[in-house]
């Protein structure tokens, strides 16, 4: 596959945008696009104007990137999730990533919907993403030039910040591991049941790429999944995209509460 041109990506957003200091960017999942809503807009852009951007074929993906300002300091906000299950290459999935530093974004903020493997978690709840697990999609990965050293950016002292702050704040937040799965079809009853023995909290088919390249790009990455349902098996319900959709709107108070604080909190820069 041909390479992709971020740079010409970039250039009409950066030209739209200006010359601003960016202190957090943030990616959203989905049902979780109306976040931009809850800060400041200073512009925005539609992703279907930029040349080469990944079109989003997925209900409540409609692709823009906003740029907000809260709390005295600007944020990029990135609407329309790109998955790979959608066919797209992994250089097109990181592309939010990479704009994210060519703006020398302080963090990366990577929000999914999940379906809860563990006990501790129900649709509903907020899971700050500890550690990943995506063995059976390794290679795919290593093969990337870009991706040489797959370093692991999740760091413990990021994460325990952060729910220090959800403590002070008042806001339930639960830690755990994050399973990929390749979608786009959801799990099997058994796959799940293999999954809760391998230690995995919760299941969902992104993030795993955005954190690779923060990784590998010395930005620092928050990951926080939006349990929207049980995962399969776990109870008789049959899952369904309404069901995840449905329960982020449920979320959507807590998950504004919990990432407001968080870009308002976070410190100017984090040494990594
Ligand atoms: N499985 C995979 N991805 C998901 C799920 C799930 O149960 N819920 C939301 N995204």
């Amino acid at each position: 596959m041909a390479s992709i041109n971020f740079q010409k990506i970039f250039e009409p957003i950066k030209k739209k945008f200006g010359d601003v200091k960016i202190k957090s960017s943030i990616i959203l999942g989905s049902g979780l696009g109306d976040f931009a809503d809850e800060l400041n807009l200073v512009t925005s852009i539609n992703t279907s104007e930029i040349e080469g951007y990944p079109i989003s074929t997925i209900p409540g993906h409609s692709g823009k990137v906003f740029l907000c300002e809260y709390s005295n300091s600007y944020h990029l906000v990135f609407k329309g999730r790109i998955h790979l299950y959608e066919g797209y290459s992994i250089d097109q999935v990181v592309i939010p990533s990479v704009i994210s530093k060519l703006f020398n974004s302080k963090y990366l903020i990577v929000t999914n919907a999940a379906g809860g493997i563990s006990e501790h978690l129900k649709p509903a709840d907020l899971m700050l993403i500890d550690d990943l697990f995506f063995i059976h999609y390794k290679s795919k990965f290593r093969s990337l030039a870009q991706y040489p050293k797959n370093k692991f950016a999740i760091k413990k002292e990021l994460n325990d910040f952060i729910f220090e702050l959800s403590i002070q704040n008042e806001i339930e937040l639960k830690r755990g591991v994050y399973v990929y799965s390749s979608g786009p079809s959801y799990e099997t009853p058994a796959e799940i049941r293999f999954l809760k023995k391998a230690g995995c909290d919760a299941v969902g088919m992104s993030t795993i790429p955005e954190v690779l390249y923060a990784s590998n790009n010395d930005l620092p990455v928050i990951a926080i999944s939006c349990i929207t349902n049980y995962a399969a098996g776990i109870t008789e319900n049959k899952l369904s995209h309404d069901e995840v959709t449905d329960t982020a709107n449920i979320v959507k108070d807590k998950f504004s509460k919990l990432l407001k604080t968080i870009i308002k909190e976070l410190p100017r820069s984090w040494k990594i």
